[in-house]
């Protein structure tokens, strides 16, 4: 078990990766997203998650810059958009994306979805990518077993992260099980359910029994589950409270309770049925 906010898990090519971090979907580019960065960088957050379509990688860059903590300790994801996919397509996004930033390199590159015919040529970008050593990881996002098995048959280099949807009423324990086995990480995006789960009442109860917030009763859950997680918050307040999980812990009993939440349900579109 992760035992501080600096933890990593190691990706199936020996790239350290953050158990935590944070997300920031949603977040207005400008001040909203360079002080969201800046306080989770302040108080010991090294990976940020974002993507192309959130349209803020520049603050996220700026937020980087002032922060003024060594580029070498963070740990930055960004993602490749849908219309962008396609081998040349991607490979410009990605320098799009990394002006931005204001980087010269990145950590983990991804696929944001599955996009039915394109995501074959996009990885080939992705492995292009990783072999020139622009970016020191790469995976995908909303990938399901069968995305998986389709990409890795023709893939020479095997996904080191598969971020989907993932929180107590949506177990993906097929997935999760899969990933386990072919050395793919898993990541929760939305692992708050937006803010949803907040008020579930065994959520609640298990919370108070640990003198502890729902929030970080859920985000305790997914490390147990070995499932990194990146909530969103842009106040500080929460950002320190989102990351406040490292001493204590769910019983069997407690991980047995919030497991059987699950109802599969989702916040997000389903990657087997989406028009974007
Ligand atoms: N790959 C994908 O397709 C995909 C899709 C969606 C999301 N993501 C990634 O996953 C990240 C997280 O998901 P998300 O932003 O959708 O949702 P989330 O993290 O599940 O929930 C964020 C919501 O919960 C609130 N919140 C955060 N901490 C809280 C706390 N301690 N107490 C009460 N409320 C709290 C936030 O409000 P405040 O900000 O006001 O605190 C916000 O409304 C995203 O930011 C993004 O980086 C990826």
């Amino acid at each position: 078990m992760p035992q501080n906010l600096q933890d990593t898990t190691t990706l199936h090519n020996g790239v350290k990766m953050p158990w935590f971090g944070l997300g920031v979907f949603k977040v207005q580019e400008g001040s909203e997203v360079v002080e969201s960065v800046k306080a989770a960088l302040k108080n010991g957050y090294k990976s940020i998650d974002t993507a192309a379509v959130y349209k803020n990688e520049e603050g996220v860059g700026q937020g980087i810059k002032e922060a003024g903590v060594p580029r070498e300790e963070l740990f930055i994801t960004t993602k490749v958009w849908n219309s962008d996919q396609g081998y040349e397509s991607t490979l410009k996004a990605f320098e799009t994306s990394m002006e931005k930033l204001g980087l010269d390199y990145l950590d983990l590159y991804l696929i944001h979805w599955p996009v039915a015919g394109k995501y074959k040529e996009t990885w080939k970008a992705l492995e292009k990518l990783y072999k020139d050593g622009r970016v020191r990881a790469i995976g995908v996002s909303n990938f399901h077993v069968h995305h998986l098995k389709d990409l890795i048959t023709d893939a020479e280099i095997t996904p080191m992260v598969n971020q989907v949807e993932y929180h107590p009423h949506l177990a993906q324990t097929e997935l999760l099980e899969f990933c386990k086995a072919e050395g793919i990480q898993m990541e929760a995006w939305s692992p708050l359910k937006q803010g949803e789960l907040l008020s579930d009442p065994t959520i609640v109860e298990i919370a108070e029994k640990h003198k502890k917030s729902p929030a970080q009763v859920i985000l305790r859950w997914d490390l147990q589950n070995e499932v990194v997680t990146i909530p969103k918050s842009i106040k500080e307040h929460r950002i320190i409270e989102n990351a406040d999980i490292f001493e204590f812990e769910l019983s069997v009993d407690d991980m047995d309770r919030l497991n059987s939440l699950n109802k599969n349900e989702r916040v997000g579109p389903d990657p087997d049925n989406f028009d974007f």
